[in-house]
C-alpha cells in the first residue's frame, strides 16, 4: 500500500549561513526522503527559513535593510546551498508567510478558546538605548558562579552554570552596550502546566507511543516527573515591539515569541504546497489523519517539538507528529567545529573548494544511525572512506568492465547470471538494506551494501576481462563477464541512490535507463540492451582540497576571532585592504585579502563574480568623530555618520598613519553591511576602507576619500 508520509527538518534561522553541523540533518532526512520516494511511497519534504526575532532584526537593521529583504535574500543564499548538498526539498518556504501567520493565528485562537492562553506581568531587561526589550542572548556580564566577564544572559561558556539574566554581575546591552533596566511587560503564555496538557503529554509520549527513541524518552520522564510532581511549567509566547514577527490578533503591540510559529511553519510550508499542486492538506493535518508525519531534529530542540508543539496541535485539534527524530551533533577531527581552527566549514565553502557534495553525503550517511549520539567527521577517515568505498570499490567495478562493452560489443550487454554468488547477495540482502534505511540506520546499510561490492570485485578478479579480452577465442566470456559486473554494478547504484542521488542519474545515464526505483533491485538488465560509452563517474578526494578547505575556512573567519591587534595587522599584508577590527563570517574578497598573508609575488585574489561584489554594502560616511581606544595602541574608534542610515561606530586598526583628531570631518568609504562584533573595547559595526602599501615593513595607510559632492549614506559601486 502507498504511504502517505510527510517529512521535514528543523527550519534554519534566517541570520546564519548553511554549515557542515546543519547538513548533517539535512542530509539524514534527505536520504530518507528518497529511499521512501523510491519505494513508490507519497512522501513530501517541505522545509522553510525560520525567520523571526530580535536577531534578524537587528541584523537588517545594521544593514540599512527591511527585514523581510534581509530573509529573502538568506533564503536564497539558503536554498542554493541545500540544492548544492543535492537536499531536494519539495518546498522550501518561509515562516514569514501568510500560510504560517494563518495557522499562528488559528492556532493561538483555538488555545485560547480553551483556556490555555494567559496574560502575565513579567519583568524584563530593556535597553533604554535602543528602546527594546532583550532577549537573554542579547544580555552580557560577569558570571555569578565563576566570575567570568562577558558572558550571555541564559549561561556561562567559561564554566556551564546556566542562570536568569538578572543574575549577572553588572549586565549590560550586547547591542548598545548600555547598562540594561527591569522593566514590567504584560506577556502571554501557554499554559503547558494546564493538567490537561500533561495528562496528553504522558499518554502521547508514553513508552508504547514508539513517538520518541528511547533517549529521548527518557529525557521526557525527566521533564515530566512523576505524576503530581507537576515539573511542567508555562511557556511564554510573547514578545513586546519592536520585534520582527507576526503581531498577535487581539494584542496589539505584542507579537508571537519566534518558537511559536516556527514549527508552525511546517503548516505553512506545506499548504504552500498544497495550494501549488492541488493537493489536500487536511488530509494529512486532520485530527484523525492516516497520514504519517515525522520531524527530524537535533537533540537541541527536542523540548519544543516533543513538549510545546504536540500539546499545541493536540489542544488546537490538529493532528500530532507520528514520530520524531532526533539526531546527535558534530563534531570535527572530535572537537566542536572551530571557526579558529577552520573547522567551522560553511556549505558555501565546501562547494566552492570543488568538494563533491556526495563525498559528504556519503561519509554522514556511513556514521549515522537511529541513535542521539553525537558524530564525528575525522578529515582524514573522510578521505579514506570515501576514497576506498566509493571510488575503489563501487566505481571500480564499471570502470573495469565498460570499456570492453562499448568497444568490442557495440554497447550491448549479454545475459545476466543470476546464478552468480554475487548477483544472488544482492537479491538476499536488499530486504534488511530497506529495513536499515527505513529505520535510519544508514551506516548498516552502507556497510551491507558495500559488502555486495566486495562481492562484485572479487567476481571481477576472478574472471579477469582485461586477460580475456588479451585473448582470442574468449569473447563470449568476456561478454558475459563483462555484462555480470555492469548489471551487479547497476544494482549496487539502486541500492546507493538514496544517499548518492547525483551519481545514481549519471549511471542510469551510462544504462540508459529511466530512473531507479527500489523494485529495479534484483532486475537485470534484458540480453542486448544498448548501454552509453562510460563517462568518469567520481574523482578521488586529495588530502590537499581538505587542507584548502580548512585554511579557506580559518582565512575567511580568523578576523572574527582575532583580538583587533591582530585584525589591523593584517592590513600590512599589502594590496588594498579593508581596515577593520571588526568580524565578519561573510567570505567578502576584502576580508580573504586583509587576511591573507603577503605573497611572494604580487598577484590578485581570484575572480569574483558581480553577485559577489554586489553583496558588499559601500557607503559614503564622514568621519563625526575619531579617538584613541585605550588598550590598543593601533586602533582609532571611528564615529561615521552615513546620513539618513544613522551613524556607526569602528574600531580601525590605522594609528600608526593617522593622529584621530586629523580625521574628523573628513569623508571615506565603509562596509555598511558587515556583522556587528562586540569587542572588549565596545561594539563594532563595520569597516573603513584603506589601501596599503606594506611590504612587512611599516605600513602606508590611505584612507579613502570620495570626490566631493558625495554624500553621507551613498551607496558606492
Ligand atoms: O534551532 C533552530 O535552528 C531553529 N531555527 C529550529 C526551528 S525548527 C522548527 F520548529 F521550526
Ligand atoms: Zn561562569
Amino acid at each position: 500500500m502507498t504511504r502517505k508520509i510527510l517529512v521535514t527538518s528543523a527550519l534554519p534561522y534566517a541570520n546564519g549561513s548553511i554549515h557542515l553541523g546543519h547538513l548533517v540533518e539535512y542530509i539524514q532526512t534527505d536520504v530518507w526522503v528518497r529511499f521512501q520516494k523510491m519505494r513508490g511511497n507519497a512522501c513530501w519534504y517541505v522545509c522553510a527559513d525560520d525567520t523571526h526575532g530580535t536577531p534578524v532584526m537587528l541584523r537588517a537593521e545594521k544593514e540599512g535593510i527591511s527585514p523581510e529583504a534581509l530573509v529573502e535574500r538568506v533564503r536564497g543564499e539558503h536554498m542554493r546551498d541545500f540544492a548544492g548538498f543535492h537536499v531536494g526539498f519539495d518546498n522550501y518556504y518561509s515562516t514569514h508567510s501568510e500560510e504560517t501567520r494563518h495557522f499562528a493565528n488559528e492556532i493561538y485562537r483555538r488555545l485560547k478558546d480553551k483556556g490555555l492562553i494567559e496574560a502575565r506581568t513579567i519583568e524584563q531587561y530593556f535597553d533604554p538605548v535602543k528602546s527594546i526589550f532583550l532577549p537573554d542572548r542579547f544580555i552580557k556580564g560577569e558570571c555569578p558562579q565563576c566570575h567570568a566577564k562577558d558572558q550571555y544572559g541564559d549561561n556561562c561558556e567559561a564554566c556551564g552554570a546556566a542562570y536568569a539574566p538578572t543574575d549577572l554581575i553588572e549586565p549590560y546591552s550586547a547591542v548598545s552596550g548600555a547598562k540594561p533596566e527591569l522593566r514590567h511587560s504584560e506577556h502571554y503564555f501557554f499554559r503547558l502546566s494546564d493538567p490537561r496538557c500533561e495528562e496528553f503529554l504522558r499518554a502521547y509520549t508514553g513508552k508504547d507511543s514508539g513517538v520518541l527513541q528511547t533517549e529521548a524518552g527518557n529525557k521526557m520522564q525527566e521533564w515530566l516527573g512523576e505524576p503530581g510532581e507537576h515539573k511542567l511549567t508555562d511557556w511564554d509566547i510573547s514578545r513586546d515591539a519592536p520585534y520582527f514577527g507576526f503581531e498577535i490578533p487581539d494584542a496589539p503591540g505584542k507579537y508571537f515569541y519566534v518558537w511559536l510559529d516556527a514549527p508552525i511553519g511546517y503548516m505553512g510550508s506545506f499548504k504552500n504546497l498544497c495550494d501549488r499542486q492541488g493537493m489536500d492538506f487536511d488530509e494529512y493535518w486532520k485530527k484523525d489523519s492516516a497520514a504519517e508525519l515525522y520531524h527530524f531534529i537535533g537533540k537541541d530542540i527536542l523540548y519544543f517539538h516533543a513538549l510545546f508543539w504536540p500539546a499545541e496541535l493536540a489542544h488546537a485539534d490538529y493532528r500530532t507528529p507520528t514520530k520524531i527524530f532526533a539526531h546527535g551533533f558534530l563534531t570535527v577531527d572530535g572537537a566542536k567545529m572551530s571557526k579558529s581552527r577552520g573547522t567551522f566549514i560553511t556549505a558555501e565553502s565546501y562547494l566552492a573548494q570543488k568538494l563533491d557534495p556526495e563525498w559528504l553525503r556519503y561519509y554522514y550517511a556511513a556514521k549515522l544511525s537511529a541513535s542521539m549520539e553525537d558524530i564525528d567527521l575525522n578529515l582524514d577517515d573522510f578521505i579514506a572512506r570515501v576514497n576506498s568505498d566509493l571510488v575503489g570499490k563501487f566505481v571500480n567495478i564499471a570502470s573495469r568492465s565498460a570499456g570492453f562493452i562499448s568497444k568490442r560489443f557495440g554497447g550491448r550487454l549479454a545475459p545476466c547470471d543470476v546464478e552468480l554468488p554475487a548477483w544472488q547477495a544482492v537479491a538476499k540482502h536488499a530486504p534488511s538494506i530497506a529495513e536499515h534505511f527505513e529505520a535510519r540506520e544508514y551506516g548498516k546499510a552502507l556497510r551491507e551494501i558495500m559488502a555486495l561490492a566486495d562481492a562484485a570485485n572479487q567476481y571481477v578478479d576472478s574472471v579477469k576481462p582485461w586477460e580475456l579480452a588479451k585473448q582470442e577465442g574468449r569473447e563470449l566470456e568476456l561478454h558475459a563477464a563483462c555484462s555480470n559486473a555492469l548489471n551487479l554494478f547497476r544494482q549496487i547504484a539502486i541500492l546507493l541512490k538514496p544517499v548518492l542521488p547525483a551519481l545514481a542519474s549519471k549511471v542510469e545515464a551510462f544504462f540508459n535507463c529511466a530512473p531507479f526505483a527500489w523494485n529495479d533491485v534484483g532486475q537485470p538488465l534484458a540480453a542486448g540492451h544498448e548501454i552509453n560509452p562510460y563517462q568518469h563517474l567520481m574523482t578521488r578526494a586529495d588530502k590537499k582540497q581538505i587542507d584548502a578547505l580548512v585554511a579557506a575556512n580559518r582565512e575567511s573567519l580568523a578576523p572574527a576571532e582575532a583580538p583587533a591587534e591582530v585584525a589591523a595587522e593584517a592590513i600590512a599584508s599589502g594590496k588594498a585592504a579593508a581596515t577593520s577590527s571588526t568580524t565578519s563570517s561573510a567570505k567578502t574578497t576584502m576580508t580573504e585579502s586583509a587576511a591573507t598573508p603577503a605573497a611572494a609575488a604580487p598577484s590578485v585574489s581570484p575572480t569574483i563574480a558581480i553577485d559577489d561584489f554586489m553583496k558588499l554594502d559601500l557607503r559614503i560616511a564622514r568621519i563625526a568623530d575619531a579617538g584613541p581606544v585605550e588598550g590598543a595602541e593601533k586602533l582609532i574608534r571611528l564615529s561615521l555618520d552615513l546620513g539618513p542610515l544613522g551613524t556607526r561606530q569602528v574600531f580601525a586598526g590605522i594609528k600608526s598613519a593617522y593622529d584621530p583628531a586629523s580625521l574628523i570631518g573628513r569623508m571615506t568609504v565603509m562596509v555598511a553591511n558587515l556583522a556587528p562584533r562586540k569587542m572588549r573595547f565596545g561594539l563594532s559595526e563595520g569597516m573603513v576602507l584603506a589601501a596599503s602599501d606594506g611590504e612587512g615593513g611599516a605600513p602606508g595607510i590611505y584612507l579613502l576619500a570620495p570626490d566631493a559632492g558625495a554624500q553621507p549614506g551613498m551607496r558606492v559601486k
